[in-house]
């Protein structure tokens, strides 16, 4: 729900005890999207361990509907006449934030952060859900799947209306999945070299595109651990950064082109990434090393610079891999042809089924993405419309 402070008003998280049941609906604000967000129906006891959740984060005010004014007093009386103090861990927690919030200036990083508002209505679930303290990892997993399927499914169906329709779906689909992209980047620690780039011009198009097809996969898959889709968003954004010490004779020519000698020279991108992210100063995850330094590994062990066969490429390394492999054959970098989206998935459809091609990713992690795409979107949808359903009961007064 957008913010209209109007409706609502706010309450120290102090004046609420933990273990009550208070008889008013309490809601969160989240600043850098102006919005607020359900977190305990009338009645539902806040717990002591959602209660030190909300504060960890820094809020230290809750949100209640102005229709409940006159509950929220007599609640306020009563904590007072029965003399019931928050709890000594509580008081605590309470102190720990405001010391961390008055030493703690906004710095740039989190002025860019609160300038991040969601547009499309997918995106906006997306992070909904993966804020959503409510929902359990499995009805995470279930919501984002589903987006995940909505907008693969569009990608899936700009076939055959014509150029225009094709460009235009293409437009959307990628303003939906830069926003996911975005998403995922929040808990990153480069989120503001992620900006700068995904503003930067064409040639990191390929990177940014890569980025948020994984992570398109990676949530069509049920992953919801925030820190795992963060970190295959940056292993994507990087893999290719070891380019810019590939001779550029090399790149210029087309790959269908090279000689020997060229693919030698190419493959050396994939050390040349890994050792230019550990070149910088930022710290990054072990699994975003691996990622990236797997990014050309083929399942049937054909790939490269190792040569890694089927389990000892990590699943997240194969979700870059096929992301890469995906945009590649739309920018006709595979096959020397562009392809569209449907034809993209298609290509890989037919790549798995063909036992005499050669395997890039695991044919069973490919049939999983397209599986659920084409069979399990209902069970996915009814628990989209649950959750959807649950947060505007919570919202229904306000
Ligand atoms: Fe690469
Ligand atoms: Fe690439």
């Amino acid at each position: 729900m957008k913010a209209d402070p109007a409706k609502m008003f706010p309450v120290s998280v102090k004046k609420l005890k933990a273990e009550d049941g208070a008889p008013f609906p309490l809601f969160l604000f989240l600043k850098k999207n102006n919005k607020f967000i359900p977190i305990r129906l009338p009645g539902d006891p806040l717990g002591l361990e959602k209660y030190q959740q909300i504060l960890e984060k820094n809020h230290l005010e809750l949100w209640v509907p102005n229709n409940f004014q006159e509950v929220f007093a007599s609640y306020a009386e009563y904590l007072t006449t029965t003399g019931q103090d928050p709890v000594e861990e509580i008081e605590k927690a309470v102190q720990k934030v405001e010391e961390k919030n008055s030493e703690q200036k906004l710095s740039p990083t989190n002025e860019a952060l609160e300038e991040t508002i969601v547009k499309s209505e997918e995106a906006e679930l997306v992070r909904d859900a993966i804020e959503d303290e409510e929902l359990t990892p499995e009805e995470k997993a279930q919501v984002l799947s589903s987006v995940s399927q909505d907008v693969l499914r569009a990608l899936n169906q700009i076939t055959t209306r014509g150029e225009a329709a094709r460009k235009e779906g293409l437009q959307r689909c990628k303003e939906i999945t830069d926003e996911i992209l975005m998403i995922a980047a929040q808990d990153s620690n480069i989120y503001e070299e992620i900006i700068a780039l995904r503003n930067s011009q064409e040639e990191i198009e390929h990177s940014v595109l890569v980025g948020t097809v994984a992570v398109m996969f990676g949530l069509a898959l049920g992953y919801t651990d925030d820190k795992l889709l963060a970190d295959l968003t940056v292993a994507s954004i990087f893999h290719d950064i070891g380019l810019v010490r590939v001779k550029p004779g090399v790149l210029s020519r087309p790959e269908q082109k090279w000689s020997t000698e060229d693919r030698t020279e190419y493959e050396k991108h994939v050390d040349a990434s890994v050792a230019i992210l550990k070149e910088s100063d930022t710290e990054f995850h072990p699994r975003v090393f691996r990622m990236i330094a797997e990014h050309h590994e083929n399942y049937d062990g054909s790939g490269f610079p190792k040569s890694l066969k089927g389990t000892a490429i990590d699943e997240s390394s194969a979700l870059l891999h096929l992301a890469n492999l995906f945009d590649r054959l739309c920018t006709g970098k595979q096959t020397g042809t562009d392809l569209s989206p449907k034809d993209a998935f298609d290509y890989i459809y037919d790549l798995v089924q063909d036992a005499d091609a050669v395997q890039e990713v695991n044919p069973e992690l490919v049939q999983r993405i397209f599986q659920f795409m084409l069979t399990e979107k209902d069970a996915a949808d009814q628990m989209k419309e649950q959750a959807a359903e649950r947060v505007k009961s919570a919202s229904k007064n306000v």
